[in-house]
């Protein structure tokens, strides 16, 4: 039995979290698979109505539970993203999640906004450490409001948090028959925090001479994905250059709709949530594409060990893809709701054989 703790969170992370839920469990009951899930409001409105973000001894709480599905946070009544930092950035932080997984997988070319490019053009995976870098939030402002005004926020790179999300990069490549895995850095121009990166990249690589080993400063590899994809195997990168490029690879893919992550500290904890926000400008109007949401609670099922489930999650989406049973973002003309539905439609379907 596992047993997963689910925050919806604002937006359009309420609503394709309704659908991912209904189709996970539906995946789970045909393949006999126990799941347990117990929702909780952390989020917008409750930070508004309470003051309550998410307390220490609520964390706690979450660490007793197999897996956390976190839906999207962010509202625009809340400019300085108080309450989404505390919740999603104190999750990643305090469970020490480092490594924030997100596969990019093109599922059918007419989703790729580049030209003549299949399926197994695109096909990488991202690894973005998640625990360090720009977001651990020390720093401050002096002088605000002034002329003279001096912001000062720090990069911070560990050689630990670094070895250890590398290690991951190559442990992945080589367990998963990938034969590269590409570092982005920027150690041209940051000669202290990005050197800590590249030495570790060539040192670890050695370990590893069954896989390539390449590194990019992170301009250049920006254009490469964009002009030459196919490229690409495994990608690892610090905290901001992981969450830029995972949107990049986002697009390649078909959007952000479609982009599935895994927050994970190996052995300890996870939290698994879509790549996107909560997206103000399309919450509310049933339009928000449920895939991104449903591929993620597919990669959540296969880390509980529950493959087959998984494995009916996967190819009800592919069945769903081809035959055009999609949102608009995908040409498709389902609302959110019916797209969720198609998929547990097609689920109970291909169970009952
Ligand atoms: P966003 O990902 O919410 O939206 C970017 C664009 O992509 C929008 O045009 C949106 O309509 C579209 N989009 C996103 N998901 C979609 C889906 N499932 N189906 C169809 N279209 C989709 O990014 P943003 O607008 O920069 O951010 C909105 C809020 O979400 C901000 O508060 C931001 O900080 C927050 N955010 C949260 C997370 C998270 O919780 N993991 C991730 C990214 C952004
Ligand atoms: C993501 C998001 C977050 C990030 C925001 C909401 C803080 O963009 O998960 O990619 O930057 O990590
Ligand atoms: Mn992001």
């Amino acid at each position: 039995m596992a047993k997963v703790a689910v925050i919806p969170g604002d937006g359009i992370g309420i609503e394709v979290v309704r659908e991912a839920v209904k189709v996970c469990e539906a995946a789970a009951e045909a393949t006999g698979f126990s799941l347990e899930l117990e929702h909780f409001d952390y989020g917008a409105q409750k930070y508004l109505d309470t003051g309550i973000t998410l307390p220490d001894e609520d964390l706690e709480h979450l660490k007793g539970y197999d897996a956390i599905f976190v839906g999207a946070l962010g509202d625009p009544r809340i400019p300085d993203m108080t309450h989404a930092r505390d919740i999603l950035l104190g999750m990643r932080f305090k469970l020490d999640l480092y490594v924030n997984h997100r596969p990019i997988r093109l599922l059918d070319e007419r989703f790729c906004p580049l030209k003549d490019k299949s399926p197994s053009d695109v096909d990488l995976v991202m690894f973005r450490e998640n625990t360090e870098g720009a977001y651990v939030g020390m720093g401050g402002i002096f002088k605000k409001g002034t002329p003279d005004e001096i912001a000062i926020q720090e990069d911070v790179n560990t050689r630990k948090g670094v070895e250890r999300i590398l290690r991951h990069a190559f442990e992945f490549a080589r367990a998963n028959g990938r034969r590269k895995v590409t570092m982005a850095d920027k150690s041209n121009a940051m000669r202290f925090g990005h050197d800590v990166w590249l030495r570790t990249f060539e040192e670890l690589g050695e370990e590893y001479p069954e896989v390539e080993r390449e590194h990019q400063y992170v301009d250049a590899l920006a254009m490469l994905l964009v002009r030459h994809p196919e490229r690409f195997d495994v990608v690892v990168a610090c905290n901001l250059f992981g969450d830029i490029l995972t949107d990049l690879g986002a697009a390649l893919q078909g959007g952000l709709g479609l982009s599935a992550s895994a927050n994970l500290h190996p052995g300890a904890h996870a939290l698994f949530e879509p790549v996107h926000g909560s997206a103000p400008d399309i919450a509310g109007q049933d339009r928000a594409n449920p895939l991104g949401a449903v591929l993620t609670a597919q990669m959540m099922l296969e880390h509980l060990g529950a493959g087959d489930a998984a494995g009916l999650i996967g190819r009800a989406v592919t069945a769903a893809i081809q035959e055009g049973a999609v949102t608009v973002d995908l040409g498709g003309s389902l609302g959110t709701e019916a797209a969720g539905d198609d998929l547990v439609a097609r689920i109970r379907a291909a169970a009952r054989g």
